[in-house]
């Protein structure tokens, strides 16, 4: 026995390891940790009332200390906790430093680290301070087009996009002078100045506009030059420029049975077709093989990327192989062969690489996954076998303007309760999360970088009729319990700050806004009649940083709308059937929906037998492209 003197120092200069190890000892009988402390009288605890909350805001690249302000004698050391979880004994890259004093250290805060975080002292979990951290982003900008020429009379638009936290505020200039539209009656600002409008050009709008995109922590800028010139002056290279631009970019690339149809939206013209027994160039190979018995040559594709608006890479299930599409000459290049049934493809844009999960056969009894390295070389591809082998799917999250670096992915198998972190650069098996508390079977994913949430989709394990979604935190790496009672498929907006969840049995769409201080909070649940297939976000055209959400059915042949910044619900009617579930093997996603990027205003979406083109911008249909049957992979490529 010691005396009460010598306790106290060994108890001060515990770590909270010993403290713990101390507790595996205090079997039955014994005095708890607490009690011990209460027993010698040494602490007494005190966290001013006004220090219950306390935020911290940091700009994002910066390191950021967290001081826990509860105080007293002898107090137990500190434990720090996230969502739940104690970060004192993980082994964490970014937060690894508990400082003298128990504080917390955050050597780089980024976007992830943004949300609660608590501490309390060791054995007095009842007395805890919470530090609600906020992470400011400087903008970064987008503008559209980069320049633009344009006849007397026309109008025209000039666009910018910025994100940034808070939200950025934005202004323009003309030739580096400020533009005040209310002075002009034919100069407009709309959405919050992400456009700026002018009705009808003269010789003297001629200019370079510059956006200009500012918040507490940054500004960014960029220009949009506008010529304004007769089109009987129009140059040589002028016209061969604007011709070069319209003639490859700006499209639908859309893989049916009857082969490739690249498609204008704007005026719904196709503006080439490339048929299934056209050639791979240089070769004498037909692009779909003809297959014995087959009256008509047809083509069957399963899943298509965009690569940096250069190449399209495509996979044919059936041929084992896939397609290479060369963006500027509009003909495919290559062909290349992949384990068998290649069905999902990604493209990863941090590493230049392409993920290809091939089910093997159609029970998916022997999938894998392959990588093409160096994709935006475009030729002479190689494929690198990643022994990441026996997932029937990949999750691997989008980069957007403010992330551009994505490091890991999720690679699982639908019928087993856990999903494995992968390094997407050297291709390793980092860990499993495992979800045996929960009994979730993933299903999908998702992520958002606001507060390093992944949302997983789950199926239970039993016949029970439906489960939430899964909250992991990617800062711990663990569970951090369920999304509340929501089920159904999750999307993230490309800037992370909507969740939006389809049920396809109850038909309800939830939307959860996540906050900058990495809240999750539900703001609209909405019940409608449609079976979701699939769904994508449109950039709002009245307000900056807002959506609406254009959803397909697997069922249904109506497109549902969705404006987000109201909760308004609509349905465009006179579509027709989709694709049947049975005809599309592929993936859940039988009637797609695609956009048109961060500027466009068209949405694509195909029937059994044909495609229908929204207008986004009005909410209605613009037209029906008849003729392409199961188009159901499409890629849009942006402005070259
Ligand atoms: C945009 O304008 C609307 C009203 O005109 C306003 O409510 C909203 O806060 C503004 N958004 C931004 C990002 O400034
Ligand atoms: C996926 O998990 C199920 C259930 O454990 C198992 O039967 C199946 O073989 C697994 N799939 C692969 C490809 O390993
Ligand atoms: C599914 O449930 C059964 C019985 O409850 C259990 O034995 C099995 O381990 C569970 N499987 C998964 C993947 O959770
Ligand atoms: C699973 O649940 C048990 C009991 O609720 C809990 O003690 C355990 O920590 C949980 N495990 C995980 C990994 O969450």
């Amino acid at each position: 026995l010691k005396k009460r003197e010598d306790l106290e120092d060994d108890f001060l200069n515990c770590t909270p390891e010993d403290l713990l190890r101390f507790d595996d000892y205090n079997h039955d009988g014994y005095l708890t940790l607490q009690e011990l402390y209460t027993a010698f009288q040494v602490v007494q605890l005190i966290l001013p009332e006004e220090q219950n909350v306390s935020i911290t805001t940091v700009t994002v690249g910066l390191s950021t200390v967290l001081t826990c302000a509860i105080h007293g004698p002898l107090r137990p050391p500190i434990i720090w906790k996230r969502n739940g979880i104690v970060l004192n004994f993980l082994d964490l890259e970014d937060i690894n430093d508990f400082g003298e004093d128990d504080s917390l250290y955050i050597t780089k805060v980024t976007t992830i680290h943004m949300g609660n975080y608590t501490c309390h002292a060791y054995g007095y979990e009842e007395l805890y301070q919470t530090h609600i951290l906020q992470v400011n982003v400087p903008p970064v900008i987008r503008v559209y087009p980069e320049s633009q020429a344009q006849e007397p009379g026309i109008s025209a638009s000039l666009k910018c996009h910025a994100e940034g936290i808070p939200n950025p505020k934005m202004s323009w200039l003309k030739n580096g002078m400020a533009i005040a539209p209310k002075l002009s009656k034919q100069l407009l600002f709309l959405a919050n100045g992400s456009e700026l409008h002018i009705s009808s050009v003269r010789y003297e709008d001629t200019g370079a506009y510059t956006c200009i995109a500012k918040n507490e922590v940054g500004v960014d800028e960029d220009i949009s030059s506008l010529f304004i010139e007769d089109s009987a002056r129009k140059t040589l290279a002028n016209i061969l420029w604007r011709e070069e631009g319209l003639s490859v970019g700006n499209m639908f690339y859309v893989f049916s049975e009857d082969g490739i149809t690249i498609i204008q939206p704007t005026d719904c013209e196709i503006q080439r077709h490339i048929k299934p027994n056209e050639k791979v160039f240089t070769s004498y190979a037909d692009i779909c093989p003809s297959l014995e018995g087959e009256a008509v040559q047809s083509c069957l594709w399963a899943s298509a990327v965009n690569v940096r608006d250069k190449y399209i890479y495509v996979t044919q299930p059936k041929w084992n192989r896939i397609m290479i599409l060369d963006i500027q000459t509009q003909k495919i290049i290559q062909s290349l062969g992949v384990d068998p049934l290649p069905v999902k493809l990604h493209y990863d844009k941090s590493h230049d690489q392409i993920w290809i999960l091939s089910w093997g056969d159609m029970k998916k009894s022997h999938p894998t996954l392959q990588v093409i390295p160096e994709a935006s070389t475009g030729e002479n591809q190689q494929i690198i076998c990643t022994h990441l082998n026996g997932m029937d799917d990949y999750f691997i999250p989008p980069t957007n303007l403010i992330i551009n670096h994505i490091r890991f992915g999720f690679i699982f198998n639908k019928s087993k309760a856990a999903v494995h972190k992968i390094d997407l650069e050297t291709m390793a098996y980092i860990k499993t999360i495992s979800f045996g508390n929960y009994s979730c079977l993933p299903q999908a994913m998702a992520y958002t970088h606001l507060g390093g949430y992944f949302f997983v989709q789950c199926k239970a394990n039993t016949s029970m009729p439906r489960i939430p979604q899964l909250i992991i935190d990617s800062v711990t790496d663990s569970v951090i319990g369920p999304n509340d009672d929501i089920s159904g498929t999750p999307y993230i907006s490309p800037d992370g700050r909507y969740l939006v969840s389809a049920d396809e049995e109850s038909r309800r769409i939830r939307v959860q806004a996540i906050t900058v201080q990495g809240e999750i909070k539900l703001i609209y649940d909405l019940q409608t009649t449609m079976c979701i297939s699939h769904l994508t976000f449109q950039s709002s055209f009245t307000e900056a940083n807002q959506y609406y959400i254009y959803a397909s059915s697997h069922l249904q042949a109506d497109v549902l709308f969705v404006e987000l910044s109201t909760g308004k619900m609509d349905l465009l009617k006179n579509l027709k059937d989709p694709i049947k579930s049975k005809d599309w093997p592929w993936n859940s996603y039988n009637r797609i929906i695609q956009d048109s990027g961060l500027f466009g205003q068209y949405l694509i979406t195909p029937a059994k037998n044909s495609l229908f083109i929204i207008n986004g911008r009005q909410n209605t249909l613009r037209c029906e492209v008849s003729g392409i049957k199961k188009g159901n992979t499409v890629v849009w490529v942006g402005d070259v």
